[in-house]
């Protein structure tokens, strides 16, 4: 007999772990959170949350969303990414990042009724946290996993209590392994990864010091530092992050990943925080120093049975892109309502396939550009002819040669300024953050053909009803004044059903089939004198059906089918394709 029951057991209260516990109790899925800490992240880690995240926060409660927005640094203070000497020092060059160009800026808002903005792990996981256990989570802190066994109904598991050394069982009917980039429930499952880990290393120092002087005029969360020769690997690149505006700040610095993780001192922090901060006599208040590598590799299984896993537990990647946490929050987002209906017997358990299927793809998405950003540096350094000598004299008169009046300086400076408007790819690819389209059992194809990308897919959103994409985001308007998203009128853990005039067969067939398989089935016709109204027709434009058709939302956003007309028998017709998704 196991010493404890329920019916998810979550190693780990991350942003992967904290978010699925907060999703399935919203869901009303009991379930149990271990972490083998006794509290949560304890320095900033992640922090870029995208537009795609902040919708997550929406769907568990306008107040989840507004809190984290309370604690964030805005879209406006994240944007003028800065290339420089050091801060005090020359500047090289500046891109508009994260939405801060007006052109994205622009994208941003049509995309999505949540903005992009700057959240430290430190602030974003006690949310996802405190939300979960508000709503029905059984945490247990100082808690380790230790291995699992899983059978034809249930996975048992052994942890250990870490305050009394005691060993205990857990017994759930599903596990998930949220336990971070060395999860050992990936291993003990069997999982199967690509890739690489311990492909670089690199060294974190907190620090606190009000740098407000060189910064606030181009406010920005990532200040990059060239400082030729300043390291073992010569070129020197330093990112001073911003992690409170303007006074709390990481410094991320490589270190040689041939040789053993450095030990860093205070000394020795203090002096790295002075170089690149370019101020010999400032005083940091160094917090806390650690050391990490960078990694590679992404699971190309994401479940064996009843376990699955998520978050850096399955995509192992830099910060690059500022992806880890999102990608680990919208994994949570895809599972979650999935095991709800599956656990509330709404669904036959095919339907968990789907998550591997479509989010596989991404893991393996997001580690491979996470990683060529980091090799897109190479262009600048070129530029700069920081590639051309390891000796450091050589590389600043290389990189000084810019400012010459000569054809080749000139060139210099063109270069200069391709390669890091190139950088765009990391610092403003709204496309990698927002273009996922899911390919699964749990979406019914209407017969169109994928419509092609117009624009470059890394870097634009590209709105599409087609089934397996997120559903468009529209503001619609009700009598009283109230304006809603398209996207708040579907998700809460329901299938959405949205169609037009003409269409009204739809909303009865969504309750008949809803009766049918006893779940709810939300519907609403958009349109004139309708509760809900598409006054600047932006959704007419976005649906990409007729007014009588329909377009079929999953609980996580996505579109699971459409069709462009109602159909002979509505009820009929929804009735095949939520059952074919559902596995009833
Ligand atoms: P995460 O690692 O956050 O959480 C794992 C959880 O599992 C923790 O609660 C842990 O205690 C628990 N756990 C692990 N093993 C366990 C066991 N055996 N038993 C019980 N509990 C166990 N990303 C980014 O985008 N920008 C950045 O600047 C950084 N910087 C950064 C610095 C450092 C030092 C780290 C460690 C990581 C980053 N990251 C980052 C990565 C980012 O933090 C990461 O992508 C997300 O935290 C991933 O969230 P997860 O929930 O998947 O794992």
């Amino acid at each position: 007999m196991a010493d404890i029951t329920t019916d998810v057991l979550i190693i780990g209260t991350g942003p992967a772990g904290s978010a699925t516990a907060a999703l399935l109790s919203t869901y009303g899925i009991e379930n149990v959170v271990i972490n083998r800490y006794r509290w949560l992240a304890n320095t900033p880690r992640a922090h870029i949350t995208n537009q795609r995240t902040m919708e997550v926060l929406r769907d568990l409660g306008r107040d989840v969303e507004d809190e984290a927005y309370m604690f964030a640094a805005e879209q406006d203070l994240m944007g003028e990414n800065v290339f420089c000497t050091s801060l005090a020092g020359e500047e090289i060059g500046r891109m508009k990042s994260w939405g801060k160009h007006p052109l994205s800026r622009a994208e941003h808002q049509l995309s999505s009724p949540s903005h992009m903005n700057d959240l430290p792990q430190t602030f974003m996981e006690p949310l996802l946290f405190k939300t979960a256990c508000s709503r029905g989570t059984q945490a247990r802190m100082s808690t380790e996993y230790i291995s699992h066994q899983q059978d034809a109904d249930g996975v048992t598991t052994t942890c250990v209590d870490r305050l009394t050394g005691k060993e205990f069982t857990i017994r759930s009917k599903y596990l998930i392994g949220a336990d971070g980039g060395n999860s050992k429930v990936a291993e003990h499952a069997g999982l199967t990864f690509e890739g690489k880990m311990g492909v670089a290393g690199s060294m974190n120092i907190l620090f606190e010091a009000d740098l407000s002087r060189y910064v606030a005029h181009r406010p920005s969360v990532l200040y990059w530092v060239l400082q030729p020769g300043a390291d073992v690997g010569g070129i020197g690149m330093g990112l001073v992050r911003m992690v409170r505006p303007w006074h709390e700040w990481l410094i991320v610095w490589g270190y040689d990943i041939n040789q053993p993780p450095p030990e860093v001192d205070e000394a020795h922090a203090k002096k790295v925080v002075r170089d690149l901060v370019g101020v010999p006599d400032l005083e940091p208040r160094i917090k806390q120093v650690s050391t990490w590598t960078v990694n590679n590799m992404y699971a190309t299984t994401m479940s064996n049975g009843r376990v699955f896993c998520m978050g850096d537990a399955a995509h192992r990647h830099p910060p690059s892109n500022g992806l880890g946490s999102n990608t680990s929050i919208q994994d949570a987002f895809n599972l979650a309502w999935k095991l709800a209906f599956v656990l509330k017997g709404k669904a036959g358990s095919k339907l968990l396939d789907s998550y591997c299927a479509e989010r596989a793809p991404v893991a393996k998405q997001i580690v491979t550009r996470a990683n060529k950003s980091i090799e897109e540096f190479g262009p600048i350094f070129k530029a700069l002819g920081l590639l051309d000598s390891i000796d450091p004299v050589k590389m600043q008169q290389n990189m000084d040669a810019r400012c010459n009046n000569t054809a080749a300086a000139e060139e210099q400076r063109a270069a200069i300024r391709k390669s890091i408007a190139d950088k765009v790819y990391e610092f403003d690819a709204h496309g990698v953050e927002m273009n996922q389209r899911y390919r699964s059992d749990a979406i019914v194809t209407d017969g169109q053909a994928e419509p092609a990308f117009t624009k470059d897919a890394e870097l634009h959103y590209q709105p599409t009803t087609w089934p397996g994409a997120r559903l468009p985001h529209a503001w619609v308007f009700s009598g009283d004044g109230t304006k809603a998203s398209t996207l708040d009128l579907t998700g809460h853990g329901k299938f959405t059903v949205l169609t037009g005039i003409g269409g009204e067969g739809w909303i009865e067939a969504a309750r008949a089939v809803g009766r049918e398989l006893g779940i709810e089935i939300a519907a609403h016709v958009i349109g004139p004198r309708q509760h809900w109204q598409d006054f600047s027709g932006d959704w007419a434009n976005a649906r990409e059906v007729r007014d009588s058709g329909i377009v079929l939302v999953r609980p996580d956003h996505h579109v699971c089918w459409r069709s462009d007309v109602i159909a002979a028998d509505p009820v009929a017709e929804l009735y095949r394709v939520m059952t074919a998704i559902l596995d009833k």
